[in-house]
């Protein structure tokens, strides 16, 4: 590690404080199959139960909360690095209080910055631990070199399926890719698009079978959301589903699995004051 690591590394425990917000990322191994939908209301869920809440896009290059919100954001993640603004600046808020960070365009290049900028990023980082319950991060499908730091340093991960033989493949893969560099994080499995319940279960059923057997890992389901038409209508009217249609059965069924993580049903996945940032550094500097 280099001395300049070991100073930040300093630096930030020296700052850190008692609360720090649980850092939960947002995986698929296949595109498609809901990650920013969930993302985006599942953080709308816990604002509305009263949480602080900052939903964070690292869609690299394709990501698009803000389109699913029907916003415009002033500033973008590029935006703060490159003028190097103070990270408040570039928060934007949604409904509920919900606190964002939108993607924006050149996110390729946030991968590849110097040392100095990457430091001032992490710093940046570290001062959002102290302010929020939750830090969602909205996640591109597979695992780049440079996303994939961001899942290790995680917390937890939600890894996102649809019941279909070929995204749940894609999911056991991301899952033993992600196993194979971290064995302490928490991964929870979602199953999106689900035609029942009986079909949910099977497939929650099947990825703990092949991840019980091949990497003697557990998993945890986090729920099952169903294939629902008001997510297309949601999302064509720039809309978000749980705010656009309270009602339906994909909503209420969210709601019911933000209580069931809530009231910590689920064993909890943070390790203590400052892992996230910790382990982020190590990441970003031990490549
Ligand atoms: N539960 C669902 N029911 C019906 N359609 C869904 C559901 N979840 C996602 N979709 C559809 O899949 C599309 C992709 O969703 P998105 O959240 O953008 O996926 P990802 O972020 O994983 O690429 C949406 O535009 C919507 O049409
Ligand atoms: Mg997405």
């Amino acid at each position: 590690m280099t001395d300049q690591a070991a100073n930040l590394r300093r630096d930030m425990n020296r700052i850190k404080k008692n609360k720090q917000a649980k850092t939960i990322s947002v995986v698929s191994g296949k595109g498609g199959v809901g990650k920013s939908n969930f993302s985006l209301n599942f953080a709308i869920t816990l604002a509305k139960r009263h949480k602080k809440v900052l939903l964070f896009d690292l869609d690299i290059g394709m990501g698009n909360i803000d389109i699913l919100m029907g916003v415009q954001p002033t500033q973008t993640i590029v935006e703060m690095y490159e003028k190097e603004l103070p990270v408040y600046d570039i928060i934007e808020s949604g409904p509920y209080s919900l606190s964002y960070i939108a993607g924006g365009s050149g996110l390729p290049e946030l991968f590849q910055m110097s040392e100095y900028k990457q430091n001032y990023f992490l710093q940046q980082l570290n001062e959002l631990l102290v302010s929020y319950d939750y830090i969602i991060f909205d996640m591109g499908a597979g695992a780049s070199a440079d996303t994939i730091r961001y899942i290790l340093a995680s917390d937890e991960s939600v890894v996102v399926t649809t019941p279909e033989p070929t995204s749940i493949m894609d999911a056991y893969g991301m899952m033993k890719h992600i196993y194979y560099y971290n064995q302490d994080i928490l991964l929870y499995l979602l199953v999106n698009q689900a035609q029942s319940t009986k079909e949910g279960e099977q497939t929650i059923k099947r990825l703990q079978q092949v991840t019980k057997r091949f990497l003697q890992m557990s998993i945890t389901p986090l729920g099952i959301l169903p294939k629902d038409k008001a997510v297309s209508k949601a999302v064509l009217s720039q809309t978000p589903f749980s705010l656009l249609e309270p009602n339906a059965k994909i909503t209420r069924a969210l709601n019911e699995l933000a209580e069931h993580y809530e009231t910590g049903k689920f064993e909890s996945g943070n390790n203590g004051p400052s892992a996230f940032i910790n382990k982020l550094i190590k990441f970003v500097k031990e490549r």
